[in-house]
């Protein structure tokens, strides 16, 4: 068993306390690899920014669990070694089982989500509570979730929105003890968010997708005030990322997301958390695609990665700065 404390790292509680009363979010990178660590830590340490390692089931598979744990270590002394000490949580994404976020506790997360969400509703309490249970004897803080995304989620596929019902919300917070709630009110995961049919176009002919229901955030602010909320599915999916992408051999079509101005306007609420994956690997990719396409001679792959990498920097200061409103809260 590593305590967290031990590496340095910490959960979310004060974090997001400080971002519900302050009117930004936290920033939550997926990361499976060693570049995309670097890129996260060096964007968050150069806008002050705390931050969230976030690690699906899939990336802990990908890059092995004793990896990770060192990596997580080595993220907090690199940060220092960058020159500011940012706080840094390591999170378990779209937690499935018990038996998953016990063992991430055991390797050193700070933070697990039981996405119970695509279970019965009572299943969900139970499941959530008994992580709950585990997790808080290790002072681990745990999320849960309320309502299905759209799209893929922890390999199941949903057609459409169950949008989180605000009249469960207080049941379910009290019920579970969970820290922080994810919510569902129109965002989904991956790059294909929207349908080009389900959009309307504006005077530059640019696709405006649907609204996301700050309705139904309002209303379950209203039953929960102050409690920390997560939105999952927050990529922008930008436009010139993809384009790159096609221009050099890609083939992504439809490749629709979250307007940022709606990100903004929702980190400026009780969520303090927001999730963005999908949007990292259209940086990543773009520029792999564009070295390997430009340069067809280049097989070092620091010479692709290291493009990725800085590109991918960007795109998360950018982030932090103008999208979450993280910036010089570190
Ligand atoms: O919500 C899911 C995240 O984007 C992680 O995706 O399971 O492919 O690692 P993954
Ligand atoms: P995106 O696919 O929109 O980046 O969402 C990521 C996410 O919610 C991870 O849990
Ligand atoms: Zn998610």
């Amino acid at each position: 068993m590593v305590n967290y404390k031990d590496l340095g790292l910490v959960n979310s509680r004060e974090l997001f306390k400080k971002a519900v009363k302050g009117g930004y979010a936290i920033p939550a990178f997926n990361f499976n690899n060693m570049e995309q660590m670097q890129a996260i830590i060096q964007a968050c340490v150069e806008a002050k920014s705390p931050v969230i390692l976030q690690v699906s089931s899939g990336a802990r598979k990908y890059a092995n669990q004793t990896l990770l744990r060192y990596m997580a270590q080595g993220a907090v002394e690199y940060a220092k070694e960058l020159g500011y000490a940012i706080p840094i949580v390591l999170h378990l994404d779209h937690g499935d089982s018990f038996e998953l976020c016990k063992s991430c506790i055991e390797y050193g997360f700070s933070s697990v989500m039981i996405d119970g969400s695509a279970h019965p509703y009572d299943e969900n309490v139970a499941l959530t509570r008994k992580v709950v249970e585990y997790a808080h004897q290790y002072d681990v803080t745990v999320e849960g979730e309320l309502g299905v995304l759209a799209g893929i989620e922890d390999d199941v596929v949903a057609a459409s929105h169950v949008y989180t019902r605000p009249e469960d919300v207080e049941d379910f917070v009290s019920k579970t003890g969970v820290d922080s709630l994810a919510i569902s009110i129109g965002t989904s995961h991956g790059a294909n968010k929207f349908k080009p049919e389900q959009c309307t176009r504006n005077a530059e002919g640019i696709l405006v997708p649907p609204a996301l229901r700050f309705d139904i955030l309002e209303e379950i602010e209203k039953r929960i005030p102050g409690f920390p909320i997560v939105l999952h599915g927050s990529s922008s999916v930008p436009q010139d990322l993809v384009k790159s992408i096609n221009q050099h051999g890609g083939a992504l079509k439809d490749a629709i997301g979250i307007p940022e101005d709606q990100l903004r306007q929702a980190s400026k609420s009780a969520v303090c958390k927001i999730n963005i994956d999908s949007d990292g690997r259209l940086a990543m990719t773009a520029a792999v695609r564009e070295v390997l396409a430009d340069e067809p001679s280049v097989f070092d792959p620091r010479k692709y990665l290291g493009p990725a990498r800085e590109r991918l920097k960007q795109l998360y200061i950018h982030k932090c700065k103008n999208v979450l409103g993280s910036a010089d809260q570190a």
